[in-house]
Order: structure tokens, then sequence, then C-alpha cells
């Protein structure tokens, strides 16, 4: 089955309102109207930056998706700090990151709370980006496979081969995130491939098939081909060279 490719920008805490307008700006005067056909991409900017990244794509026409960094599981109430999922969608959300190895490893986020932020995300029709991936210790143990594989089925657990369609996997081994080291075409295609073969475990081949799997990790335009061609990598989820406009469109153009 051909997947089409997703190219996902995780501006994490960079850019304030001004500067998120123009980062958005300089990235849709790029935008070329039949690249959607190809590729799918996501800005996924700080909570407040959403709604200005939202209106620049919206008046350019870019038909590029907007997406959040991390969202709460409740509807709504006594939760001070905390963002829903109706929230995101009114703010034009389409995508949100879940599980990002940050949000565990600073916030103590579990993977029963990843798993109720996947429940909430996809009961409400926002599509999550799960993100898994191992320490450089576990690495070196040589039970990658293992841990990320555990991972991703409790990110899942409870769901239908129906619900978690929608669902992309973002595999990012947490030793290449910001450190300029990126997983070896060949390291990063074997996990994914072990990603793919657990969603098949759990919902089914054609479900697995389906379901887009993204690499991670220091992703710029020098590593950005060799990653994509890989049989079970179809995208990226990528920190600093999303921050800038040149290297984004870039990475969007190797995946078409
Ligand atoms: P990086 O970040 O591309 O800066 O390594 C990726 C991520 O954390 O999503």
């Amino acid at each position: 089955m051909s997947r089409k490719p997703l190219m996902a920008g995780n501006w994490k805490m960079n850019n304030n309102i001004a500067e998120a307008v123009v980062l958005a700006q300089e990235i849709s005067n790029q935008y070329e109207k039949d690249w959607p056909d190809k590729v799918d991409v996501v800005l996924c900017p700080p909570f407040v930056d959403i709604k200005p990244v939202r209106t620049v794509l919206e008046f350019d026409k870019t038909n590029y998706f907007v997406g959040a960094q991390d969202v709460f599981w409740e509807e709504k109430g006594a939760y001070t700090g905390e963002i829903s999922v109706p929230m995101l969608k009114d703010c034009g959300c389409t995508f949100c990151i879940v599980g990002h190895s940050e949000r565990r490893g600073l916030f103590g986020e579990t993977n029963e709370e990843v798993n109720k932020k996947i429940k909430a995300l996809l009961a409400g029709g926002i599509q999550p980006i799960v993100c898994v991936g191992e320490s450089l210790s576990v690495r070196d143990e040589g039970t990658t496979d293992e841990f990320v594989c555990a991972q991703v089925r409790a990110a899942f657990a409870g769901l239908s081969a129906q619900e978690v369609k929608e669902a992309v996997v973002a595999y990012e081994p947490i030793w290449a995130i910001g450190t300029g080291r990126t997983a070896t075409p060949e390291q990063a295609e074997e996990v994914c491939a072990a990603i793919r073969a657990t969603l098949a475990e759990m919902f089914g081949e054609d479900t697995a098939e389906g379901m887009r799997i993204l690499y991670g990790g220091s992703m710029n335009v020098g590593n950005v081909a060799g990653l994509i061609e890989q049989p079970n990598i179809d995208g990226g989820l990528v920190g600093g060279a999303s921050l800038n406009a040149a290297s984004f469109t870039a990475l969007i153009e190797a995946c078409m």
C-alpha cells in the first residue's frame, strides 16, 4: 500500500506571535499548490501561536495543516493550565503531537497518560502524532525494539483498528533529538519496521500498512533522502530544521 508522506514541524517552545507569523508567512511563500497532492505538511507551533499561524495559512490558501504539541484528555473543567481537544479544534488544529520524549522526560508523562490523550484526540477527530523512542542506554543494552514496541502497545491499548487508523507514529530516538546525531537509515528502518509489525499484531496487516510512521531526531536537508527512502519511513517529525523556512521547505520537497 502506498502511504502519503507527512512532514511535521515541531517548533517546540520557540517563536512569539510576531515571530511565528513571520515564519509561517515565509513557509507559505514557498508553497506550490500541487504539493498537498503529494505530501501532507503540519506546522506545530506553541499553543499561543496556533491561531495566528492558522490565519496566515488560511489567508494565503496554503493547504498545510496546523497541529499542537500536547493536549489534555478532559473536555473542560478545573484543570488549570491545560488545553482540551475541543479547544484545539476551535483553533483549527487537525494534528497533535503526543508523548514527545521531552514531555515524558522533563514533565513525567507516562504511557497511561499518553494513552488517554490519544483516545481523547481520536474520539474528537484530531490525528495524534504519537512519539516513541529509546534512550542511549536502552540502545546500548540492545533492547531498543522491545522498548519501543512496548511503548507502542501501551500507547494504543484499548483502541480498535477502526479508531487507530488515523493515528501517526513518530519514532524518535532520544539520543538523536537536537544532538545533530541522526540514526542511520538502517537503524531507523529497523525500528520503524518493528513498530509496523507491532501495529499489525494489534490491529491487523491492513490497518498497519495504512498507518504512517515518521522518523524524528536531527532530520535535516543532508540526511532526509536516505531516511525517507526506507520502506517503513513515511516522513519526518522535525525540530530544529523546521524553524527555518528554507530548510523546512527542502524537507517537504524531499518527500515528493
Ligand atoms: P530535532 O527534534 O529535529 O531538533 O532533533 C525533533 C523532535 O524532537 O521532534
